[in-house]
């Protein structure tokens, strides 16, 4: 018959312990939920429910596939995760630049890089229609 110790059945009580924190921290909550209606492309969500193109494929990595092309009606995706949701976005319109998007956001063009890091440095490959965090950086990381 097994017979613990105390400090061997601590040790064990301890490990579960954490375990059970590590998970917690590796995985947090859900801040936002939306069911995907029918019409839904993956912009017009992030468009329509301000979480922008690189958070909506992130969060959903495994669910929702690089070409967006497999949503289905009824499907409950999360937009933003506790503590690392931006919900202050732009939609990238004919004739927006990085710098042009980033002063009418009122935050610096480094800031928006940092908030979409899909962005390239040279901001030469932002489409029509994509969504972009533009909050300021010290904000973005607490969901304001
Ligand atoms: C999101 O949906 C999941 C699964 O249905 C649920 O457990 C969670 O509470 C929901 N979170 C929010 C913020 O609605
Ligand atoms: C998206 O943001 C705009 C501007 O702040 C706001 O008017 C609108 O209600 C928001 N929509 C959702 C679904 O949160
Ligand atoms: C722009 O941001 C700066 C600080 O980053 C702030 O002091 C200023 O009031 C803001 N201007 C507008 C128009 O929001």
């Amino acid at each position: 018959m097994l017979n613990f110790t105390r400090a061997q059945t601590c040790i064990i009580a301890c490990l579960s312990l954490a375990t059970v924190l590590v998970k917690a921290q590796s995985a947090p909550a859900c801040a936002r939920n939306y069911t995907v209606q029918p019409g839904d492309f993956c912009d017009k969500i992030s468009a329509e429910q301000n979480v922008s193109t690189f958070q909506l494929a992130t969060v959903n990595s495994g669910i929702i596939d690089p070409a967006c092309d497999n949503l289905f009606v009824g499907e409950v995706l999360c937009l933003g995760l506790v503590g690392q949701d931006c919900s202050t976005v732009h939609v990238v319109a004919s004739g927006d630049s990085c710098n042009s998007i980033a002063g009418q956001a009122n935050i610096s063009t480094a800031d928006l890089l940092t908030d979409n890091p899909n962005i390239n440095a040279g901001c030469t490959n932002i489409d029509l229609g994509e969504v972009l965090c533009v909050a300021p950086v010290f904000n973005s990381t607490t969901g304001a």
